[in-house]
C-alpha cells in the first residue's frame, strides 16, 4: 500500500510517498507566502495550505496506481492558531509558532496566574508563540473576533478538518497549546477556564498514529483516490520528524535545523524540567519528549546569503570556511526573538567580534556557529537535569551542509548519526499514515524498519576544546545586551 506525510512548514508544504516497505516514492514541494504585517509578527492564510496541499497530493499520485494510497497524516507546525465560526470560515490569518506579538499576555500568564500553576496544569509555563498567549491576545486586541471562534485548531489540524471533517488533533501538537494537561494527555479544565474556552470548541485529543475518520467523497474524487483513504491524525512537526529519525522510545535525541532549531529527546516516561526551559510535551510515539526550540536556525542562513549576501549558492558561501573553532566573529541567532533558552520575543539578532580583516566567510562562519551554539545552550538544560546524550540524529535543510554536520557535532561534542533521508516530518507523517493503517503494530517497529543510519559524524577533541573555548565566551554575550532588546 502506499502512504502519504504532509509536512505544512512556514515556508511552503512538503508531500511525501511512502510505500508499505519504508521507500520514498516521490517528494512534491509547494510554497506558499509568510506575512510579516508588523515586525515581530508572523501569520499565515490557513486557504493557502489547504489549496497547496491539494495541488501537491495530485502531484504526488499523479503516475502511481491510486487505488493503493491508503492513508495520509500530517507533521504540521506548531503552536499556530487557526480559528473557526460557525460557518467553519477561517475567522483570520493564522497567528505562527514564531510571532512574537504576545509579550504581554506571555508576562501575564507567567506572573500573574504564575509559572508554578501553568506548570502544575500542563507541564509547561507560557511562551510567546504558544497557542493560549494568542487566543488571550486576540480576546483583548480583537474581541468581535474572539467572540465568533467556534472552533479552535493547529494548522495540521485544519487540513485534517478540511479533507475528513474530523475536529480533531493529536497529543504531541495539542502539548504546545498549553491547553493540554501532558501527562494525563487531555485537556486541562483550568487553562480552558483561564482562556474562557468551552471544551466544544476544542478538536477531540487523538494519539499521533489513530484513525480520525476518512476523505470527504468530494475530495476523493478530487484527488483520483478511494474514498476508503484514512486520515491519521497525525502530530507536530518535531514530534513527526523524530519518528522520521527513528527518535521514538526512551532517551534518544534529534537535531532539527529547520526554520526553528530544536533538540528532541524522548523518553519513555514523564518529566518536567524544574526550570521550564525545556518543553515537556507528548510524543508521537505515545510517550513524552523534552524539547529546546530556537526561532531561527536555518532561517538566519537562509537570511544571511539570500537577503544580505544576495545569493542562493548556499554551498559557494561555506567553501572557503577553513578555520574552525577559531572564528573571532560571533553571531546572536535572535532574529525573530528567541524561545529556548531565553524566552524573550524582543530579543535580537547581532554580529560582534568583527575586525579590519574579518572576511565574508568569517561572516558565514559566525552565522552557522551562532545558530549551534544556541542549540547547545538548550542541550547544556538537558545535561543539568541529569540526561546523558552521545549522539544524535539530525534532519532540515540545514543538515544537508556537511560543514554545518561537522561545527555541530563539535560543538554540541556529539556523534552525530547521518541517515538516508533527512525529510524528517514528511517522512514520519507518512509512518505514522502506516501504522495507522495496521501496516505496522506501532511507531517503534516502523521506525526501526524503515530509518537506516548510513553516516556518522564524530567529533574530534581537538575541535571540541576549541569550540568549548568559544561557546563560554558566547555564553556571555546575551546576558551583557539584553538590556538593549
Ligand atoms: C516548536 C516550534 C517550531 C515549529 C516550526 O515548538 O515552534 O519548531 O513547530 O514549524
Amino acid at each position: 500500500m502506499l502512504y502519504i506525510g504532509v509536512d505544512l512548514g512556514t515556508s511552503a508544504v512538503k508531500l511525501l510517498l511512502m510505500d508499505g516497505g519504508g521507500k520514498i516514492r516521490k517528494i512534491v514541494s509547494k510554497e506558499y507566502p509568510l506575512y510579516f504585517p508588523h515586525p515581530g509578527w508572523s501569520e499565515q492564510k490557513p486557504e493557502d495550505w489547504f489549496e497547496k496541499s491539494m495541488e501537491g497530493i495530485k502531484e504526488l499520485v499523479d503516475g502511481c496506481d491510486k487505488s493503493e494510497v491508503a492513508g495520509i497524516s500530517f507533521g504540521g507546525q506548531m503552536h499556530g492558531l487557526v480559528a473557526l465560526d460557525k460557518e467553519d470560515r477561517v475567522i483570520r490569518p493564522a497567528i505562527l509558532w514564531n510571532d512574537g506579538r504576545t509579550g504581554e499576555e506571555t508576562d501575564y500568564l507567567n506572573q500573574k496566574i504564575g509559572k508554578d500553576r501553568l506548570s502544575a496544569y500542563t507541564a509547561n509555563i507560557a511562551f510567546a508563540g504558544f497557542t493560549v498567549p494568542k487566543i488571550l491576545w486576540m480576546k483583548k486586541h480583537e474581541p468581535e473576533n474572539f467572540e465568533r471562534i467556534c472552533k479552535i485548531m493547529l494548522p495540521k489540524d485544519y487540513l485534517a478538518y478540511c479533507l475528513s471533517g474530523s475536529f480533531c488533533t493529536d497529543v504531541s501538537d495539542a502539548s504546545g497549546m498549553l491547553l493540554m494537561d501532558v501527562k494525563n494527555r487531555c485537556w486541562s479544565k483550568e487553562m480552558m477556564e483561564i482562556c474562557q474556552i468551552t471544551e466544544e470548541k476544542l478538536p477531540k485529543l487523538y494519539e499521533s498514529y489513530e484513525v480520525v475518520g476518512t476523505l470527504k467523497p468530494e475530495i476523493a474524487k478530487e484527488l483520483g483516490v478511494s474514498e476508503q483513504v484514512k486520515v491519521i491524525a497525525g502530530a507536530g512537526d518535531n514530534a513527526a520528524a523524530a519518528v522520521g529519525t527513528g527518535t521514538v522510545g526512551d532517551g534518544r535525541c534529534n537535531i532539527s535545523l529547520g526554520t526553528s532549531g530544536t533538540i528532541f529527546i524522548s523518553s519513555k516516561s514523564f518529566g518536567v524540567d524544574r526550570n521550564n526551559a525545556l518543553h515537556s510535551f507528548a510524543h508521537s510515539d505515545g510517550h513524552y519528549h523534552l524539547m529546546g526550540c530556537m526561532l531561527s536556525a536555518a532561517s538566519c542562513n537562509k537570511w544571511w546569503n539570500e537577503d544580505i549576501l544576495k545569493t542562493a549558492d548556499f554551498a559557494a558561501e561555506q567553501a572557503d570556511i577553513k578555520k574552525l573553532g577559531e572564528n573571532q566573529v560571533f553571531f546572536l541567532p535572535y532574529l525573530m526573538g528567541e524561545r529556548s533558552p531565553h524566552n524573550n520575543p524582543d530579543a535580537r539578532g547581532m554580529f560582534i567580534g568583527m575586525s579590519m580583516d574579518t572576511a565574508r566567510e568569517d561572516m558565514t562562519q559566525a552565522v552557522l556557529e551562532g545558530v549551534t551554539f544556541g542549540l547547545r545552550d538548550s542541550l547544556e538544560v538537558a545535561k543539568s537535569l541529569g540526561i546523558k546524550i552521545e549522539r544524535t540524529k539530525i534532519c532540515g535543510g540545514g543538515a544537508k551542509s556537511p560543514l554545518w554536520k561537522k561545527i555541530l557535532a563539535n560543538i554540541m561534542n556529539l556523534k552525530v548519526d547521518v541517515i538516508e533521508s533527512e525529510e524528517g516530518p514528511a517522512l514520519g507523517g507518512a509512518m505514522l499514515a502506516a501504522v495507522g493503517c495496521g501496516e505496522y503494530p506501532d511507531v517503534e517497529t516502523i521506525a526501526e524498519k524503515v530509518v537506516k543510519v548510513v553516516d556518522t559524524v564524530e567529533p574530534e577533541p581537538e575541535l571540541v576544546a576549541k569550540y568549548e573555548e568559544r561557546y563560554q565566551k558566547f555564553k556571555k554575550i546575551y546576558p551583557a545586551v539584553k538590556e538593549l532588546f
